[in-house]
């Protein structure tokens, strides 16, 4: 295949908190398997990341700590830089939003489109939170979604079901700095013409889907948006923290986020020109409409990737200047959790990548996640299945075939890669089936099918183990010295072969088994071919994968159990304000009767002080209507009324379960008055 022209990017994490699994398997893990098998492939690719250092999910992070934005995001800069590092993220360049050149990036972009007239302005109602002074944009804002109802959607976004709104259209709005409910204030802002377009937008998609097949879920997102019809976006926001509007009449005014951070990736690929001393780098790639963009992302991400990053792009291309590429393709994943529920900071559920790499080899958890990316769903992170997936297919299939092999050929050729002679029937099966492995997980891997990819390259090493039993080396040693060389080779060609499809996933312990193997990797699609030579001096093996024992893995799981613990304990503890404001008092029954139709149903009359009100209640299999008349009861009086088979019921009696399933009413004792109040 001709050599491709690749750029690769993952989205920008935000600068505000730790790198954990999820956002692993989501944007980075898989980008990082593609681009590393693209290099070996021989084509000529840039892996292009960097921090995401401004919006409201920073400045929120700083305001809750009391400092400033600038310590939040250098703090995490580094930490995250580093904590990838440690598992292994090949960028060619890790960049910062705040670096001058992408500011510059930003405004040139900015500048170009309000020049050429492309922004209107428009007034509009913004939150603004009165205690604090201040227009509260995005996540500044919580409320109820107007589509979905999402209690936890944003001033102008739901994360649950994705959709854009008007401030104005989101319910129960409660500001995050005070609590307090928010005023929609007026404030100009500057629009991206999103809308217009729409039409190029829409053939944009359907053309690199039917070139290059996009994924279902993607499609789907797009196709929703386009439905519901893209509306022109703010892209300013009333905030401090951020690159200054370029234009005196906007004072106090940043770019909108999202704006610019996906031109991020550019000032990122600029920031490598600079430090590679090779001032046109960047050009040569997003210069070029040829070139192969692939912009892994997570789910959340998709309108900013598909819709907004591409509109922004199209709309500098149609200056006439510089021709700019457009993603090929977003393969973007579904998310991870963890143990069953959402990672989620706040709640200390889940890990991250540096706690887990001071206890563990990055490979295998390359290779855990690796092997159940969420590419088509979500997908869970359990422990037992890392231990597993360590034990029984790192260990024992790859480490066992590897370990067997070196062993035998230490001990009985001087570590040399023994002679091939005659090649029998199940060589030459085993020898064709190793040549079709470069292709077939290029293939997948090519339709981003990374999971499907890892998990194939195990059949192969699963391949070698059967064919070591089936060959039989330890009888063949003794019987025929001449055809047991001719299998170990073979079992080392195999080995080669696992290297080099291996390594993509498992960077460090392929390199370690290089080593072992005294050899290089070679072009991809060659290391289906026998590499090693007869004589050719191996090195002595490790360990590559040592088991874990389950009380490693048990200490991990108490700790979860600890905090689970704690966390049901702290969230199901009520405040005695909170109790209060549930009213439970005495009531008379004064009418009971069957519900018609309804073996539970009981409908009741009841009397509180002097009123009445008529109480439907899922006590009729343990009480005869008759004996609860003159029965007094505890009710939750302050109940919003319910309608239970078409009757409205006007409060809750309190019942119990008895040991034999039948539901009692909790017993008053006899003198106290109806009316009054339980606490
Ligand atoms: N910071 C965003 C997030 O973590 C992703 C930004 S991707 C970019 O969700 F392209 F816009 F930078
Ligand atoms: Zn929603």
């Amino acid at each position: 295949m001709a050599k491709e022209k690749v750029l690769v990017t993952s989205a920008l994490p935000y600068a505000n908190g730790p790198i954990h699994l999820g956002h692993l398997s989501g944007a980075y893990l898989p980008a990082d398997i593609y681009v590393r098998y693209k290099r070996l492939n021989g084509d000529d690719v840039i892996y292009i990341c960097g921090s995401d250092e401004h919006g409201v999910p920073i400045t929120l992070t700083a305001d809750r700590e009391k400092v400033s934005p600038q310590v939040i995001i250098d703090r995490y800069h580094q930490a995250n830089k580093k904590a990838f590092e440690r598992f292994g993220m090949s960028f060619d360049n890790y960049s910062r939003t705040s670096l001058s050149v992408h500011h510059q990036t930003a405004k040139e972009f900015f500048l170009e489109f309000y020049n050429r007239g492309l922004f209107t302005e428009k007034k509009s109602l913004q939150f603004f939170d009165e205690t604090a002074n201040m227009f509260l944009p995005d996540r500044y804002v919580e409320g109820t979604c107007p589509k979905c109802g999402n209690t936890e959607a944003r001033s102008d976004e739901c994360e649950n079901c994705g959709s854009l709104y008007d401030p104005s259209e989101l319910k129960n709005p409660k500001s995050k700095i005070s609590g307090a409910t928010p005023a929609l204030k007026e404030t100009s802002h500057y629009y991206f013409p999103l809308g217009k377009y729409q039409p190029a937008l829409e053939k944009y998609v359907d053309e690199m889907n039917s070139k290059y097949g996009w994924k279902e879920n993607v499609l789907q997102y797009c196709r929703g948006w386009f439905k519901d019809g893209l509306k022109d976006r703010a892209i300013t926001r009333d905030l401090d923290w951020g690159i200054k509007v370029p234009v005196d009449s906007a004072a106090g005014k940043v770019i909108y986020v999202w704006f610019e951070a996906v031109l991020g990736y550019i000032s990122s690929t600029k920031e490598l020109s600079q430090l590679k001393n090779d001032p046109d780098l960047w050009k040569k790639y997003w210069y070029d409409p040829k070139t192969k963009y692939i912009a892994f992302i997570g789910k959340d991400n998709v309108v900013f990737h598909t819709i907004i990053f591409p509109a922004i792009l199209m709309a500098w291309n149609e200056g006439g200047k510089e021709q700019y590429c457009l993603p090929q393709n977003v393969p973007s994943n579904e998310f991870l959790n963890f143990e069953g529920k959402k990672f989620s900071k706040s709640r200390n559920w889940g890990i991250d990548v540096d706690e887990f790499l001071d206890l563990f080899p990055p490979d295998l958890l390359r290779y855990t996640l690796a092997a159940n990316l969420p590419e088509s769903r979500d997908t869970d992170f359990y422990w037992k299945e890392f231990q597993l997936r360590n034990n029984s297919e790192l260990a024992d299939i790859l480490g066992n075939f590897i370990n067997r092999t070196f062993t035998f050929v230490f001990k009985h050729f001087d570590g040399k890669v023994p002679a091939l002679a005659k090649l029998e029937k199940i060589d030459e099966d085993i020898l064709k089936e190793i040549s079709y492995y470069p292709k077939r997980v290029a293939d997948l891997f090519e339709k981003f099918r990374i999971r499907d990819g890892v998990n194939e390259i195990m059949n192969l090493a699963r391949d070698g183990n059967k064919y070591f039993n089936d060959t039989e080396p330890w009888k063949t040693i003794k019987s025929d010295k001449e055809r047991c060389g001719t299998t170990l080779n073979i079992c080392l060609q195999t080995i080669y072969s696992l290297a080099e499809l291996f390594s993509p996933a498992l960077p460090f312990s392929t390199e370690k088994l290089f080593k072992m193997l005294n050899a290089k990797p070679v072009r991809w699609d060659e290391s289906g071919k026998p590499q090693l030579k007869a004589g050719h001096q191996l090195n002595p093996a490790e360990i590559l994968f040592p088991k874990i024992e389950d009380e490693k893995i048990q200490l991990q799981i108490d700790k979860l159990d600890d905090s689970t613990a704690k966390q049901t304990t702290e969230s199901q503890l009520v405040s005695y304000e909170d109790f209060m404001k549930i009213e439970l008092r005495v009531a008379e029954v004064i009418e009971a009767e069957k519900v018609s139709k309804s073996e539970k149903l009981l409908k009741l009359k009841i009397k509180i002080d002097d009123t009445e009100r008529q109480v439907v209640a899922g006590i009729a299999r343990s009480y005869n209507p008759a004996d609860l008349v003159g029965k007094k009861v505890v009710i939750v009086a302050n109940l919003q009324p319910a309608k239970l088979m078409g009757l409205e019921s006007q409060g809750m009696i309190l019942a119990c379960d008895n040991t034999e399933g039948g539901l009692f009413v909790i017993n008053v004792p006899e003198n106290v008055k109806s009316g009054t109040r339980v606490k």
